[in-house]
């Protein structure tokens, strides 16, 4: 079997989870979110529910990872052998598998609109069909790449480059965006408290939307701790990842909204923002000069684009360490295994829109909360407590007092919240 890889350093680690937990989620549902349901309001709910809920989780999922420095699959056959428990580690394979065959749809979408930017004309959006299939084949095949490539000369130095880079690409866009005629109005949208639009629904909502965010209940946190050496302390790279996605959205929202506000339009979410309210904007804003409109654009989609490939790498990564070290092949020819069946999942996506909808709905609604819960109730009420402690406390060295806290929040409350969002798909 190949050697196994690890991450080199704590900025490698934050930065590689970072990359995964920046995605779409960032930038095509928080802003609308916050401005739909209750501005700084929601914002701070929001990260209530990122560091109080969503935190604790990530924890409970990193330390199955790095325990037993495995796969998916594996780490839940070490820990849980011949258990139900193993459901867990097929789950964990299986979610991010799906996801990412959609995922790398809208991938190829963003490629396809990085290039349209140059000339402004985006012509009506066109969400299926061949064109389509092209782009997103090549988003799918460099994402492959680079993961075939290996945690460290892959994974981690693409992340290295891109996180840096997304964020300077959307401060430049924000500062950009601020100085439109009416941008003031997208600011008063995203930040003004307005408690009357505060309900159970903006908690459910701002719950769901911090668990999609920091790519929980996939396996991806299970495989990217695998590769933390055991002097890493989780806590801090769980917060570090944490609080850059936090930042990303809010950047994103500042980024978005003003401009859209400004074009004298009204905010919306998913791929009705990026690929048809935001080019429109685009498109406004070269009347004057038409280069400060391709300037722009083409800046807005290439960030969509490193974004969502960050995203797409972390979750192929979960079933090709799963193929590397259960199946022992090659890492190049787990990465043509796993191309090859998200490349033929897709294709139903790809050529309906219909079907696209759905396969999201149940992965992130089903399939995600299943896998978040089942972690949390493992490492909270099977796993061995001491166990828990040495992961959470690097035997130790990490203050106890956080760790008890940390670890009633995962027994008692967190399997609640994640009901919560469960009950709230329906509901809701
Ligand atoms: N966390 C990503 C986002 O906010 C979404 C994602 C989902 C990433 C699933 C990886 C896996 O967009």
């Amino acid at each position: 079997m190949e050697k196994r890889d690890h991450f080199g350093s704590r900025a490698a680690v934050i930065m590689a989870m970072a990359g995964s937990a920046i995605g779409l989620g960032n930038i095509w549902r928080f802003p609308y979110m916050a401005g739909q349901y209750g501005g700084a309001a929601f914002i701070l709910i929001y990260i209530l529910c990122s560091f109080v809920l969503a935190l604790p989780i990530f924890l409970s999922e990193g330390l199955i990872g790095r325990k037993t420095h495995s796969n998916a699959i594996g780490a839940m056959n070490a820990l849980a052998p011949k258990s139900g428990w193993t459901i867990l580690g097929y789950l964990s394979v299986i979610t991010p598998t799906i996801i990412v065959s959609y995922y790398s749809i809208v991938g190829g979408w963003s490629v396809e609109y990085f290039l349209k930017s140059f000339s402004l004309n985006f012509g009506e959006f066109n969400p299926e069909g061949w064109g389509v299939l092209a782009f997103s084949t090549v988003f799918l095949a460099v994402s492959c790449l680079i993961v075939a490539l290996g945690v460290k000369d892959g994974i981690e130095k693409f992340s290295k480059i891109s996180i840096p880079l997304l964020f300077i690409l959307i401060v430049v866009i924000l500062a950009y965006s601020l100085t439109l005629p009416g941008a003031s109005q997208g600011v008063d949208y995203l930040l003004k408290p307005d408690f009357s639009k505060i309900s159970a629904k903006s908690f459910a909502f701002a719950l769901g939307q911090s668990f999609y965010s920091l790519s929980l209940g996939m396996g991806i946190i299970i495989t990217y701790s695998s590769y933390i050496s055991k002097d890493e302390n989780l806590l801090i790279s769980g917060a570090g990842t944490a609080l850059s996605d936090l930042l990303f959205a809010i950047l994103a929202g500042f980024a978005i909204i003003p401009a859209v506000f400004s074009a004298g339009i009204e905010p919306s979410a998913g791929p009705g923002l990026i690929f048809q309210t935001l080019p429109f904007v685009f498109g406004k804003m070269g009347t004057a000069h038409a280069w400060v409109g391709v300037a722009i654009s083409s800046l807005f989609f290439i960030t969509v684009t490193v974004a969502a490939m960050t995203s797409a790498i972390s979750l192929l990564e979960v079933g090709v360490a799963y193929l590397v070290e259960e199946k022992h092949l090659r890492r190049g020819w787990a990465c043509l295994v796993v191309f090859l069946i998200v490349w033929l999942l897709g294709l139903v996506s790809v050529f309906s829109s219909e079907m696209f909808g759905r396969i999201d709905a149940m992965s992130s609604n089903f399939l995600l909360t299943a896998g978040a819960l089942m972690a949390v109730l493992f490492v909270g009420w099977k796993m061995d407590e001491n166990d828990v402690r040495e992961e959470i406390t690097n035997g130790g060295r990490v203050n106890t007092g956080t760790f008890k806290i940390l670890y009633f929040i995962i027994r008692y409350i967190a399997p609640v919240a994640v009901l919560v969002i469960f009950v709230s798909n329906f509901v809701l």
